[in-house]
């Protein structure tokens, strides 16, 4: 029977499927990884986490009661390269060790607040109260910051997880249309226990993250030692599906990135009000500087158009014309048309499942 599963299983393991993006313009198969990192990209995901845990699948040590077998609350974070949340055969950092250990994230949380420069949006999914079920969410990455990690706690257990170390959105110049991945547990290397209800003795020396297989821990009591198979089957799959990618100018967008992602509300709020307060900044220096005869001059800022979305994250412009163009050695004239994101989730009624664009 573990056969016939684990056969499924792989078959169904990875499928990827890439964008129909219309046709390079200019003929050719150019493909740089530099096509998803332009600046001013900015890519919604969907992240959905469904679990397998069943009596069926793992009918060892399968736990019945207090507690029954379930999921934390899933943490995830969007990142550059420069940033692991954890990484298998090192030692998992003290935070990440907590949060496979309590399911609690409170010290990641404080411990990824001083890394903000690495880090763009954070997310969370609900905790998933059975062995079988799912849980998603929602989260941005963008051209500088396009690999997803995240953890989720298996309950009851000593210090076991699952999850996704640095996956790579941005894939070939592309941003991935949609991907499922397949999970093993993992083990945080914190706690000694083998089995899921043991109790927690403390490993010391720490020990690695590893992935839990159907031989290591190679020990009978282990919960997931199954000597007649060959491979566990994988005991979740992650999706993650493309929902819009936008594009916006430079400067706005630089803006967005500096700043730090707790939640899509606040995000879309901080794009608001950081992308006026750019154009502020940028009309008083204006301002500040002396014009010559010979300079373009524009004028005022037209009001901002209605957003283009009234759910949602959407666009929004305004104006200004030449009052003056600029002559032989005089300054060219500036942007004369501006764009800022607008929009936000608080807008969507109760109803509307968050952002259907
Ligand atoms: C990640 O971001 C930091 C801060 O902006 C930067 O110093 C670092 O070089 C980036 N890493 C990569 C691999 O791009
Ligand atoms: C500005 O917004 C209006 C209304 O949304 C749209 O019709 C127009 O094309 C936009 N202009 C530019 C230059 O984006």
């Amino acid at each position: 029977m573990y056969t016939k599963l684990v056969l499924l299983l792989s078959i169904v393991a990875i499928s990827v499927q890439r964008a129909q993006v219309a046709g390079n313009p200019i003929g050719g198969a150019v493909f740089s990884d530099e096509s998803c990192r332009k600046t001013g990209v900015l890519v919604f995901y969907r992240i959905k986490l469904v679990t397998s845990w069943s009596k069926k699948l793992f009918p060892k040590h399968y736990p019945e009661f207090r507690p029954p077998p379930q999921w934390s609350m899933t943490f995830g974070q969007t990142h550059n390269d420069s940033f692991q949340l954890f990484q298998l055969k090192h030692p998992a950092s003290v935070p990440i060790a907590t949060f496979a250990e309590t399911g609690q994230a409170a010290s990641l949380e404080e411990s990824l607040a001083l890394r903000q420069d690495l880090l763009f949006d954070e997310f969370r999914l609900p905790k998933i109260r059975k062995g079988k079920g799912e849980s998603e969410a929602t989260f941005f990455v963008d051209g500088k910051h396009s690999s997803v990690s995240f953890v989720t706690k298996i309950i009851p257990s000593p210090d076991w997880f699952i999850g996704l170390d640095s996956f790579n959105l941005c894939s070939r110049g592309r941003w991935l249309e949609k991907v499922t991945i397949p999970l093993h547990p993992l083990d945080a290397g914190t706690s000694s226990g083998l089995t899921f209800t043991s109790p927690k003795w403390p490993t010391n020396p720490r020990g690695l993250v590893e992935r839990i297989t159907a031989r290591y821990p190679l020990h009978f009591a282990s919960s997931f030692f199954y000597p007649e198979i060959k491979h566990l089957p994988p005991i979740a799959h992650v999706m993650f599906t493309k929902i819009k990618e936008y594009s916006n100018h430079n400067n706005v967008h630089k803006k967005v990135k500096k700043l730090k992602h707790k939640q899509r509300t606040k995000l879309l709020k901080r794009l608001n009000h950081q992308s006026s307060s750019a154009a502020t900044a940028a009309l008083n220096n204006a301002g500040n500087e002396i014009l010559s005869d010979k300079d373009c001059r524009v004028g005022a800022w037209s009001d901002w158009s209605p957003c283009s979305k009234t759910c949602g994250l959407g666009k929004r412009n305004r104006t200004r014309n030449v009052l003056q163009n600029h002559r032989l050695g005089g300054v060219e004239c500036p942007s004369l048309v501006e764009t800022q994101w607008c929009g936000s989730a608080r807008q969507c009624s109760e109803s509307d499942s968050y952002f259907r664009w």
